[in-house]
Order: C-alpha cells, then sequence, then structure tokens
C-alpha cells in the first residue's frame, strides 16, 4: 500500500503551538471523498470472497452441514470446516493473560453461542460464496439455552481488566445503621452491541515472507503477538495495515474470531481472501456489552452526608471465556462516602463473551450510580446538584489517594450556569412548555480513569529542513492522525506541513493500543518523547560547533521552534536544522521515544477526569414518549491537544449516552437464546431526529502529575454522566423512577 497524504485543512496554526490549535481532521477530504482506504477496499490480484456460516441456535451441536452441495455450487473453490480447515499451532480455547480472548475457530461441532461460526465458504465472488453457504443447510442438536440473570451466581476471580470483583473501605453495614435515611434501589441495563459502522473485515494474504493483512485493529501490535501464536509463526512476519477505523467502541481492540478465520480461510486455499461481517454476524462472534442487575444502597446523614455507599453489580458472561463488566467500580471515584463497597457476582450464559465497550464499566455502574445518588437526594429534599457538591470527594474515595487534578467542581458550575440550573423546581413534574409536554431536569457526574499504555515512536529529522515522525497509531475516528501530528509537529519544533506523519501500520513502532481513552496520551507521549531524542541529538551537533551561532550553549541552553535552534538566553542567535545537519555532512537523524504510566506517579494519586452534563427531556402526557431537548456536558480532562476534535469526542460520547438511556438493547428470545433484533433497524440507536441540541463546554484543567504533557483522555467519559442525566430528567418530568434501561415510554404511559 502506498502511503497516506495527508493535508491539513483550515485553520492552520497560529502563534507557534500547534497543541491546542482547533484544526480540522487532516484526513476529512480522504474520508468525506472515499479516498480513505479501509480495510475491506482492498483487493489484491486473485482474492476470493469469504463468507461465514453462522449458528441458528445458542446451544448445542452442528449434526448436520451439507458441504457437498456448496461445493457443488459453481464457482464456490472450498469450504472450511471443523474436519477441514488449516493447522493452528496453539489452541484458541488457550487464554494466557486477559487479553487473550477465547475464539470460535471450528475447533469443533460444539455451538456455543448464537450466530457463533460454524463455516467459512470461499468463492470466486461474493455472490456465490453468499450462495454458498445458504446451501450448507445446517441441522443441529439443540439444548436449551441459558439466558438472563437467574442462573447459579459466582464470584469473579477479577472483573474488567482484572481488577478485584470486592473492594471496600470502612463499615459498610454499619454506615447503613448510622443514616438517617437509606435509599435501596435495583438497576438494570441490557447487553449492547458495539455496532461500528465498519463491521469487522479483512483482506488476507499469506505471501512467501509472511502474511499481509488489511484489518481495522485498535491494538496492531497485540493483534500480531495473537496471530503470530495461532499459527505458529514470528510476529514480526504479520504485516497488518488498519489506517482508518470506521469506528472501533472496544470491539476491534483484540482480532477477534472471524478476522482469524478470514487468515485461515487465506491459508487453506493458498490464495488472497477477503471475509467481511454481515450486519447481524456482529451480534455474536465480536463481543457485546454485558447485561447488569445493579443494587445501590445509600445511607445519608441528617445533612445529606454519605454514611455509606454500596454497589453490588450481577453481570452474565459467555459459558467458556471470562470478560466480567466491571460496574460497580466506578463507585471508587466519586463520592466521598464514610464507607464504600462494590462487588460484583456473574452467572454463564449461552451468549458470545463480553467484551469491552464504549466505557466498560464506568456506562454501565454510572447510569445506576447517578440514579442513585439521585433518588438519594430527593429522599434528603435537596437538589441533585447541591448533594452531589455536600458529598463532593477532595480524595479518591476507594484509596484516600490525592487526585493529580480534579476541576470537576468548575465542571459543575459552568455546565450549571450555561444549562440555568439554578430555575430548577425540586418536585418532580412541576415544569410544561407552551405545547404541554412533561419538562424535566437531570444533571449526571461523568468520570474516566486517565489511563496510558506502553508505545514507542521514532522521530526523523532532514537535511531538507523536514522531518518525518513514526508510530504505528490507530485512527478509528477520534482524530489520531490529526491530533497526534500536531504533537509531533511540535516535539520536532516544526511547521505541522513540513511533518510527514507516517501511522496506521504495524512496521511502524508500537503505537499502543487505541483504547481506554488513552490512545493521545500513550501515542502522544512517545512522539513528544521522540521528538525531544532528536532535538536532543541536533542539538549536540550544534553546541559542541565552534562554526554555530549556538556554540557552547549546551543542550539545554537551546529551544527548537519552527525548524530552527534559538539559545534559551539569547533567541536572535539561531540556527536552521538543515544547516546544523548540512555542516555535519548528515542527510538525517533520528531518535526514539517511549511511553509508559509511572508506577511511581500512579501510587501517589488517583488520575481521572471529570465532567457534569445537563439535560432537559420532553416527555409526552398521554404517550410517554421522551425527546431529550437540551444536553449540556462540562468536562475537564487534562489538557486539550485539539478542541475541535475533543468537542466531537464529547458530542459522540453524549449521543451514546442518549442511546444508552433511551434507546440501545439488544433481545434475547428466552426460549431459544438467540437475539431478535440483531440488525440496526431494530436495534436502535439515536438518528438525528433523536439528538437535540448538544453542547460542550471545555473547562480548563492543568495537570502536571499524569504525563509529560497533562493530557488524560476525552474518548469515553462523556457517556458516563450523560446516560445518568437524561434518566434522572425523566424521573423530574413525569415523577416515575424508571430503573430499567433504556427507558421507553412503556415504563410512562400508564403513569404519565
Ligand atoms: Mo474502548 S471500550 O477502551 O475501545
Amino acid at each position: 500500500m502506498s502511503e497516506i497524504t495527508l493535508r491539513t485543512s483550515t485553520p492552520h496554526r497560529r502563534h507557534g503551538s500547534n497543541i491546542g490549535q482547533p484544526l480540522t481532521r487532516r484526513d476529512g477530504i480522504l474520508k468525506v471523498t472515499g479516498a480513505a482506504p479501509y480495510a475491506a477496499d482492498h483487493h489484491p490480484a486473485g482474492m476470493l470472497y469469504a463468507v461465514m456460516a453462522v449458528a441458528g441456535i445458542a446451544r448445542g451441536r452442528v449434526a448436520s452441514l451439507d458441504v457437498a452441495a456448496a461445493k457443488a455450487h459453481p464457482g464456490v473453490v472450498d469450504v472450511m470446516t471443523p474436519d477441514h480447515k488449516p493447522d493452528l499451532a496453539m489452541d484458541p480455547d488457550e487464554k494466557s493473560n486477559p487479553f487473550m480472548f477465547r475464539l470460535d475457530l471450528l475447533q469443533n461441532d460444539k455451538v456455543r453461542y448464537p450466530r457463533q461460526p460454524i463455516a467459512v465458504v470461499i468463492a470466486e465472488t461474493l455472490e456465490v460464496a453468499t450462495e454458498g453457504a445458504a446451501l450448507l443447510a445446517p441441522t443441529f442438536e439443540i439444548e436449551t439455552a441459558r439466558v438472563g440473570l437467574d442462573g447459579e451466581r459466582f464470584v469473579p476471580r477479577g472483573v474488567g481488566v482484572g481488577n478485584p470483583a470486592q473492594v471496600s473501605r470502612g463499615d459498610v453495614d454499619q454506615g447503613l445503621k448510622d443514616a438517617a435515611k437509606v435509599t435501596e434501589a435495583v438497576y438494570e441495563t441490557p447487553s449492547q452491541y458495539h455496532n461500528a459502522m465498519e463491521p469487522h473485515a479483512i483482506v488476507a494474504e499469506w505471501t512467501d515472507s509472511g502474511l499481509v493483512i488489511d484489518t481495522p485493529s485498535q491494538g496492531m501490535a497485540m493483534a500480531q503477538a495473537r496471530i503470530a501464536g495461532l499459527f505458529g509463526i514470528a510476529p514480526e512476519t504479520i504485516h497488518i495495515r488498519s489506517p482508518f477505523l470506521g469506528g472501533g467502541f472496544g470491539s476491534k481492540g483484540m482480532i477477534s474470531g472471524p478476522q482469524v478465520l478470514g487468515i485461515m480461510a487465506a491459508k487453506l486455499v493458498g490464495r488472497p481472501v477477503k471475509l467481511v461481517l454481515r450486519r447481524e454476524q456482529m451480534y455474536g462472534p465480536v463481543g457485546h456489552r454485558a447485561p447488569t442487575r445493579q443494587t445501590l444502597r445509600l445511607g445519608t446523614d441528617g445533612e445529606g452526608r454519605l454514611t455509606a455507599l454500596d454497589h453490588h453489580t450481577l453481570t452474565a458472561s459467555s459459558t467458556f471465556d471470562d470478560f466480567f463488566e466491571p460496574a460497580s467500580d466506578v463507585s471508587h471515584t466519586l463520592y466521598a462516602a464514610k464507607a464504600l463497597a462494590t462487588s460484583h457476582e456473574a452467572v454463564r450464559v449461552d451468549a458470545g463473551t463480553p467484551l469491552f465497550m464504549r466505557a466498560p464499566g464506568e456506562a454501565t455502574g454510572s447510569i445506576a450510580l447517578e440514579s442513585a445518588v439521585d433518588e438519594a437526594a430527593f429522599a434528603c429534599g435537596m437538589d441533585p446538584l447541591e448533594f452531589r457538591l455536600k458529598n463532593y470527594a477532595e480524595v479518591e474515595p476507594i484509596s484516600g489517594k490525592p487526585f493529580s487534578s480534579k476541576a470537576l467542581r468548575e465542571c459543575y458550575a459552568q455546565g450549571a450556569e450555561r444549562f440555568g440550573w439554578s430555575k430548577r423546581p425540586l418536585a418532580p413534574r412541576s415544569m410544561r412548555d407552551e405545547a404541554g409536554f412533561l419538562v424535566g431536569w437531570g444533571v449526571g457526574t461523568a468520570t474516566f480513569p486517565a489511563l496510558m499504555f506502553q508505545a514507542q515512536a521514532r522521530a526523523i529529522l532532514k537535511a531538507d529542513g523536514s522531518g518525518r515522525m513514526e508510530i504505528g497509531a490507530h485512527d478509528m475516528g477520534q482524530g489520531a492522525w490529526t491530533a497526534l501530528a500536531q504533537i509531533a509537529a511540535d516535539g520536532l519544533g516544526l511547521d505541522l506541513d513540513k511533518v510527514d506523519f507516517a501511522s496506521g501500520t504495524s512496521d511502524l513502532p508500537d503505537g499502543g493500543i487505541a483504547g481506554g481513552s488513552a490512545h493521545t496520551a500513550t501515542a502522544g507521549i512517545a512522539i513528544h518523547n521522540a521528538g525531544a531524542a532528536v532535538i536532543a541529538k541536533l542539538a549536540d551537533l550544534a553546541t559542541a560547533d565552534e562554526r554555530s551561532p549556538l556554540f557552547g550553549a549546551g543542550n539545554r541552553g537551546v529551544i527548537a521552534r519552527d525548524g530552527r535552534l534559538h539559545r534559551r538566553d539569547d533567541e536572535a542567535r539561531s540556527e536552521a536544522y538543515g544547516d546544523v545537519l548540512a555542516r555535519a555532512g548528515l542527510a538525517q537523524i533520528e531518535a526514539t521515544g517511549q511511553a509508559a504510566a509511572d508506577p511511581a506517579t500512579q501510587e501517589s494519586f488517583a488520575m481521572h477526569a471529570h465532567g457534569a452534563v445537563f439535560a432537559e427531556v420532553k416527555v409526552d402526557p398521554d404517550l410517554g414518549q421522551i425527546r431529550v431537548s437540551r444536553l449540556i456536558g462540562a468536562f475537564a480532562a487534562g489538557r486539550i491537544i485539539n478542541p475541535h476534535l475533543v468537542r466531537s469526542q464529547y458530542y459522540g460520547g453524549m449521543i451514546w449516552g442518549i442511546s444508552f438511556a433511551l434507546h440501545e438493547k439488544a433481545i434475547t428470545d428466552r426460549r431459544s437464546g438467540r437475539i431478535m433484533n440483531g440488525d440496526l433497524s431494530e436495534y436502535h440507536v439515536p438518528v438525528n431526529a433523536d439528538v437535540p441540541h448538544v453542547e460542550a463546554i471545555l473547562v480548563e484543567e492543568h495537570d502536571p502529575h499524569v504525563n509529560a504533557l497533562g493530557i488524560k483522555g476525552v474518548g469515553e467519559i462523556a457517556i458516563t454522566g450523560s446516560a445518568g442525566a437524561i434518566a434522572n430528567a425523566v424521573w423530574h418530568a413525569t415523577g416515575t423512577r424508571c430503573r430499567r434501561f433504556p427507558i421507553g415510554l412503556e415504563q410512562l404511559i400508564r403513569t404519565a
């Protein structure tokens, strides 16, 4: 693949620094003209099409497959089944770390969840492969599917990435006994599916030197390692190209089973193969957000202070793997309860394995916690914002650690001001608009941890005065091509258009994982350090050379700006990069930089982004139909690299909050265990008509600890406050507390 050329559109940077400038996406023109290459756009010579056949049952075994009929179909090249597939070097059920998900790769005839892949038909055209897959006409031996949350409970060994399932600080039972009031309620959240616009897709080609794949990935190095293990080949012989993703949301963090099936199919037939999931096939083998039933118990004293907060989550995982939605963990961070306990239990169901999805744990837990806090505030006769301020956590409640920074108070203040919160009547069901709709106002607190993973970058300065930054980073649509290039330009002390920013392929230095809202911090710090390292080399060359105007300034006596090194003590004395390199007889110099979380900082500080979201809803008093009419969020997430893109991230999160509160829900048929709405016509996500006036306020926050640039991350936080704010607004409009999400008119029609 030739390198992708990205042009910067307006506005250009203004005053020296690229960081902080609201540049539009550098890939915007490529995207709107259709020129940005996505995985499925690739068509290597001789490529075949693979189509998966998937199980129509939730549990049992495949009794028969009419392979002969499929093979007899003109144009079908081969049919991959448990009896006919390439050998793997490793059992796909083997598991050595929390990131190694068990995959269904046709290892046997067992069916463990609906839409599990059971065969792959490989053909000359997509149409023939699709028809071939239909001709397989599988029959099944069906066992009764285990569904719902009422099965046998157990305490998982770990939740999320391996956090403890049960954590406490102080005596919650005593705190509840001491309370003047106890608010106890149970909240339910459904299974949700990621539904990225771009389905999982792969074009795989085995060549003499290894494996070349075009596939969307949020973590190319992790994918390389997994594929290497499965096929028994060296990771560096696997070349992944993933310049753009049409959304990931966590489901492209780990390589999925269907992607590996595409690689196996290419190996089986000895030709390049393309495999693209159909929309309904994304409801099964590529992860989902697990359902939860959460029990919150909040004790409050006579002044509305929390004496105890107990957050219990019951969730579900598959029968064969161990991902558990860490929904209770959000309660570790937000409110200063005297005693605090979080716990998780789980059941096994015949569903695909759940996975990280759009603030995994935080989103799910937040809607329950924020609802419960709202209920407790009302029980105390307090305004819900006043109640949150009364219980404001000055240190992280679960650990007692100070926050590296926390501008949540400013978020509350700026959001409330902008929204007009002070005019909110305390009693529910007391506002109507001119058309007679019930109007309600709700608030929710947003929070997400400021994480950082490991990454590397390589910086190059050239004698022509230009620079290059290389990092295998991932643009899932969030704008990494732009924000990271801005950091690169500042790191190199160059104009953005003088920097060749190379990204999106696995042969570049490992850019870490684009997940956990940590990509800008992770890749950005590696880039920043690589830039600093190459500038230090250049400064060495200049300051050691008596022909340079910088001679004797010493490395620290030099700053880099606009393609020149300047003496710090006399900025008029400077020299162009190209002149330094030319005199040294060098065509270019390079250096690398790393990023990794600092254990000492992690030990000393709690590091989180925060926000406050204010929602207005209107509810039809006769029909119970709900419309969000205003949504205003104020977020503090450390240094903002690109306010334009960050605002877009916040809008996206807030819209997913609308989705969580009012729309998204996968419905499982209790008898068959099958998902009944596995498509985008019946699995509802918000469309334009559902999205009202949305506003995001960027609250200033300086964090000297979190990392060298003070970046906290903005990808997931906005879903967390928004969903709860909307739920609380629905209550305020109607006086009916809905504790089952998404809230639908069926929950309001009787009482509205
Ligand atoms: Mo995200 S759920 O960390 O991709």
